[in-house]
């Protein structure tokens, strides 16, 4: 520092430098780089600057300083107003890159679709609905006393080895069929009574036929004077409208204990229209219900006289319907694993 005049000069010189340095600044690194070199609290060029006010002679340490101050607020406002126009640049940059390039093809939205065991029960309630049948549903929770005990499954009746049964704490259990809906629903009505009840059930069994978790539709008829024709020509009505209005249904005789007598319905194979394929083992026939008469006692434990009413119920499989009727789904596992191919293969 010479102490004599020319520091202003210097300065004017100094500040020449910063606005050419300002110019070539591209972005914000090169911005800060620069705010460090000139501004920075502790090495910049203006603390070393200001440093040397109390270097300078007395004679020109006023104007001196006050040119070094001056020079210090030009460069602050000088950095801010390219941190302004930075700031606008990036702002419009990031417009442009958001901004909707109208010449690209669209994206289809991703839509939903209903799985097809819940097409398949709708189908089944809205046919049920036109033959008179309200819907109804229990819980997936049941007591062993409406899954079993109020269906004429006494404590130790081997039937109920039969269901597999998932037990829970308390005396409960996952229900194995809807069935026990029948009784919730007898319990809590006078007949007449026509309902249909579908919902999901549980048995401990699992391979590429059966899955732990499954769906069925109960059906349940109670008034004066039901017959086995009744329930003949509700099923048959029912299966036609469901498979083809040429189909032609088959009772077999087969034990439940809640029904009296009981039979295990088949229908026309619908992959070979019953002259025998590898779906039905060559009989032309497929298994798709189990029905019968409700046995008296049922009718009793939930105290409708017997003696006045009668009544048909029947039980089906949602899933192998739904299995047959969407392209031979070959596992019923296949419904259950949330896999979106499926789904968008069986666009009902
Ligand atoms: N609950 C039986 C099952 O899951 C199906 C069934 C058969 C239901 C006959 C009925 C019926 O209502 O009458 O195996």
């Amino acid at each position: 520092m010479s102490g004599e005049g020319g520091e202003t000069p210097s300065l004017e010189a100094r500040g020449e430098e910063l606005e050419r340095a300002l110019s070539q600044v591209q972005d914000r690194a090169g911005w800060e780089a620069l705010r460090v070199q000139w501004i920075g609290r502790k090495q910049g060029i203006l603390r070393s600057l200001l440093d040397d006010i109390k270097k300078v002679d007395p004679a020109h340490r006023r104007a001196y300083g006050e040119a070094v101050n001056r020079l210090k607020e030009t460069a602050e406002r000088r950095f801010a107003e390219l941190d302004a126009s930075l700031l606008a640049r990036e702002r419009e940059a990031a417009r442009r890159s958001a901004a909707v390039d109208v010449t690209l093809p669209g994206r289809r939205p991703q839509l939903g679709s209903i799985h097809p065991v819940t097409l398949v029960i709708r189908e089944m309630e809205e046919i049920f609905a036109e033959l008179g049948y309200s819907v109804a549903e229990g819980p997936e929770v049941e007591t062993d006393y409406l899954n079993f005990e109020a269906l004429n499954f006494p404590q130790d009746h081997p039937a109920r080895d039969t269901q597999d049964t998932f037990f829970l704490e308390n005396g409960l259990l996952l229900r194995t069929h809807t069935s026990p809906v029948q009784i919730r629903t007898m319990l809590a009505r006078k007949p007449p009574i026509r309902v249909i009840c579908p919902g999901r059930v549980f048995r401990n069994d699992n391979d590429l036929r059966h899955s732990p978790m499954f769906h069925q539709v109960e059906g349940l008829a109670v008034a004066e004077g039901i017959t086995v024709g009744h329930l003949k020509g509700t099923l048959l009505a029912f299966l036609r409208r469901l498979f083809a209005p040429d189909v032609e249904i088959r009772l077999r005789p087969s034990f439940f204990p809640f029904t009296e007598p009981s039979a295990e319905v088949d229908v026309t194979c619908q992959t070979c229209k019953g002259a025998g394929c590898e779906v039905c083992s060559g009989t032309g026939w497929m298994e798709i219900l189990g029905c019968g008469m409700v046995d008296p006692r049922v009718l009793a434990e939930c105290g409708i006289d017997p003696d006045v009413y009668s009544g048909f119920a029947f039980g089906m499989g949602v899933d192998r319907v739904a299995m047959n009727r969407y392209g031979g789904i070959p596992n019923i596992r296949l419904l259950f694993e949330n896999d979106e191919r499926l789904l968008r293969q069986v666009r009902g």
